[in-house]
C-alpha cells in the first residue's frame, strides 16, 4: 500500500503541518496509508492522539518517516538535511520556490525522486482547489489587517460617543491580488475607509464590489501580464504611481502592501519620504517583505518604529501565525493534488505529464529537472480579454459621430413605427373590432416586453427571471380563464401557457432562494 507521510517542519518557528487528521481521513479514502512524525502537528494544535484516532500511523523520527513514506508532504521546501533523505521513486510535495532552489531540484532529479511544487500550481479555474499560494495569501491578507490593528492606537470604525467623535481609520491596500483582496475585505468589515491600488485594471470591479475605492491612475498602460499576474510597469508609469502614493501618504493611517510579480524582487512603492510624510501612530504592513519589501524601510522578519512614530511590520510568517487555519487549508490543497494524482482512487499514483496542472507543478521527474514548465494551455482566470486599440477622436469629431449615430437611430425607429402602424391599419381593415382590441394590447405588450428585456445585460437575466413572477401570474390567470373553452386549439395553447409560466414562477422562486443563500451567513 502506498504510504503518504508528513514530517515535522524543521525551519525555525514554522508551525504549520502538511497533514491534518481531517485530511488524513480523506487521503485514506483515496487508497493511501497515512503517517505523521510524532509532534508534527503540535504547534498547529493537532496531537498525536488526534492523528491516531483518524487512523494515522505515528512515526517516531523524521528518518523513519522519510524512509517509509512513498509520498512525503511538507510545507517548507526540503532543507539540506531533509534533501539528503530523498530517495528513488519517492514523491515530495511542498512549497519549492524553484527560482531560488535550483540545487534542491537538481538533487531531487539526481536522487530519482519526483518533486511537486505547490507554489507552481497554475492559476486556472480547475486548479483553484490546489492553489496553496492563494489559500496562504488569503490568510496573510487577513492577518496583516489584524496585525495592523494591533499596532494602531485607534479604532478602525468611526464612532460618535459621549466622550467625543472618532474618525474612521483610512486604510490603503497596494496590490489587490489574493492577499490584497482579503485585506480589503477584513479592513472593510472592521469599519475602515478602504482604498486600493493595483496595476491590473481588471481588479477595479472586484475592489469596488467589496465597498473599497479604486485609486485610478490617469495613465494609458495596462499592467496585466500572463497567468493572472501583473507585468512589470514602465518607468513613466511608476513615476505617476509614486506621485499618487505621495498624495495618499499624508492622508492614510494604515498601508498594507502586497505588490509582487512572481519570481522578481518586490518593487519599492512606498519610499522613505512617504513614510516620513505619514502621521505618527500610522502602521505599514509589508507583505512583500520576503522579496525585499514594497516599503523602503521594511526590515525582513522584524517590526520597526521610525523616528516619526510609524510602525513598519515586515514579518514573513503570517500564515504560520495562524497555524491551525493555514494547516487546514494547506492540507486540503495537498489532498486535492493527491486526488488528481490518483484518478482511480486506488492509492496508485499516475503522474500524468500531459495534465496542465500536474505538469505545471512538477519541478523534478524521471531523473530530470522539469522547471520551468511550458505555459498552460488554458488562459488564467483573472486575465481580461485584450481590447483593440481605438484611435483617439477630437471632441468635435466625437460630437459629430454621436449626432450622426443619434440621427441614424431615430430614422430607424421612425421607419419601424410607420411600418408597424401601416400593418396594424391593414389588419384593422379586415379583422373584427373585438379582435383588434386584443391584438393592439398584444402588440404593445410584445413591444414593451422586448424593449425592457433587450436593454438588460446578460448577467442580470437570472435575477430578472426571479422578479418576473408577477407577469407570469397574469399569464396563468389569463390561461386558466381560457382553458375551459370548447376549441381544442385554445385548450392546448392555454395549457402550454400555464406550463411555461409555471416553469418561470417555480424557477424564479428557486433562483431567488439560491441568490438569498449566497448572502446568508451560515
Ligand atoms: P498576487 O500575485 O495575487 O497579488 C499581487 C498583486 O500585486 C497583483 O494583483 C499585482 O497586479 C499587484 N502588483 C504587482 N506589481 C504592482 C505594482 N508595481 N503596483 C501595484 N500593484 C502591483 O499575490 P498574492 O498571492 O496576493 O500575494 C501578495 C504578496 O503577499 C506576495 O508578496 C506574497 O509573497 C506575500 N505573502 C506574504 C506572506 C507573509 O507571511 N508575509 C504570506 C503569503 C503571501
Amino acid at each position: 500500500m502506498t504510504i503518504i507521510g508528513a514530517p515535522k517542519e524543521i525551519v525555525k518557528d514554522e508551525s504549520r503541518v502538511a497533514m491534518t487528521p481531517q485530511s488524513a481521513v480523506d487521503l485514506q479514502k483515496l487508497g493511501f496509508d497515512c503517517m505523521i512524525q510524532s509532534g508534527a502537528g503540535k504547534a498547529a494544535r493537532f496531537s498525536d492522539k488526534d492523528y491516531r484516532d483518524a487512523g494515522v500511523t505515528v512515526a517516531k523520527t523524521a528518518a523513519e518517516l522519510w524512509e517509509k513514506a512513498d509520498v512525503v508532504a511538507k510545507v517548507r521546501p526540503p532543507q539540506p538535511a531533509e534533501a539528503k533523505k530523498m530517495r528513488k521513486d519517492q514523491t515530495v510535495i511542498s512549497f519549492v520556490y524553484p527560482s531560488d532552489n535550483k540545487t534542491l531540484m537538481a538533487n531531487a532529479a539526481k536522487a530519482g525522486s519526483t518533486m511537486i511544487a505547490m507554489d507552481m500550481v497554475p492559476r486556472i479555474s480547475r486548479a483553484q482547489k490546489m492553489d496553496a499560494l492563494s489559500s496562504m495569501a488569503n490568510i496573510a491578507g487577513y492577518r496583516a489587517v489584524i496585525e495592523a490593528g494591533n499596532n494602531f492606537g485607534r479604532f478602525f470604525t468611526g464612532q460618535v460617543t459621549a466622550a467625543g467623535k472618532v474618525p474612521p481609520a483610512k486604510v490603503l491596500v497596494i496590490g489587490a491580488g489574493v492577499a490584497g483582496l482579503a485585506a480589503i475585505g477584513t479592513a472593510q468589515s472592521l469599519g475602515a475607509i478602504v482604498r486600493a491600488f493595483d496595476v491590473r485594471p481588471e481588479v477595479a470591479e472586484q475592489i469596488e464590489s467589496m465597498g473599497a475605492e479604486f485609486l485610478l491612475l490617469d495613465f494609458e498602460e495596462s499592467g496585466s501580464g500572463d497567468g493572472g499576474y501583473a507585468a512589470p510597469s514602465s518607468p513613466e508609469f511608476r513615476e505617476k504611481q509614486l506621485e499618487l502614493f505621495a498624495e495618499q501618504a499624508k492622508d492614510v493611517d494604515i498601508v498594507i502592501t502586497t505588490a509582487l510579480i512572481p519570481g522578481r524582487d518586490a518593487p519599492i512603492l512606498w519610499t522613505a519620504d512617504m513614510v516620513a510624510a505619514m502621521k505618527p501612530g500610522s502602521v505599514i504592513v509589508d507583505l512583500a517583505a520576503e522579496r525585499g519589501g514594497n516599503c523602503e524601510l521594511t526590515v525582513k522578519d522584524e517590526k520597526i518604529e521610525t523616528k516619526n512614530g510609524v510602525t513598519v511590520v515586515g514579518y514573513t510568517d503570517f500564515p504560520s501565525r495562524m497555524a491551525t487555519q493555514s494547516s487546514n487549508l494547506y492540507a486540503t490543497n495537498i489532498r486535492h493534488m493527491m486526488t488528481d494524482l490518483t484518478p482511480e482512487k486506488d492509492g496508485v499514483i499516475v503522474h500524468n505529464m500531459e495534465d496542465d496542472v500536474i505538469r505545471g507543478a512538477t519541478v523534478a521527474h524521471a531523473k530530470k529537472v522539469t522547471f520551468p514548465p511550458p505555459p498552460p494551455k488554458i488562459a488564467a482566470i483573472a486575465a481580461a480579454p485584450k481590447k483593440e486599440k481605438v484611435p483617439e477622436l477630437t471632441p468635435e469629431q466625437k460630437r459629430a459621430a454621436e449626432t450622426a449615430a443619434f440621427k441614424a437611430e431615430t430614422k430607424n425607429q421612425v421607419t419601424l413605427i410607420a411600418v408597424g402602424a401601416a400593418l396594424l391599419l391593414a389588419v384593422g381593415l379586415v379583422a373584427p373590432a373585438s379582435f383588434m382590441q386584443h391584438f393592439i394590447v398584444f402588440v404593445l405588450s410584445v413591444f414593451i416586453g422586448f424593449q425592457v428585456i433587450w436593454n438588460v445585460s446578460h448577467s442580470l437575466h437570472t435575477p430578472l427571471m426571479a422578479v418576473t413572477n408577477a407577469i407570469s401570474s397574469i399569464i396563468i390567470l389569463g390561461a386558466v380563464m381560457q382553458i375551459g373553452s370548447g376549441s381544442w386549439l385554445v385548450i392546448v395553447l392555454s395549457a402550454l401557457a400555464v406550463f411555461m409560466a409555471g416553469i418561470n414562477i417555480f424557477g424564479g422562486f428557486l433562483v431567488t432562494r439560491r441568490m438569498l443563500a449566497m448572502f446568508q451567513k451560515s
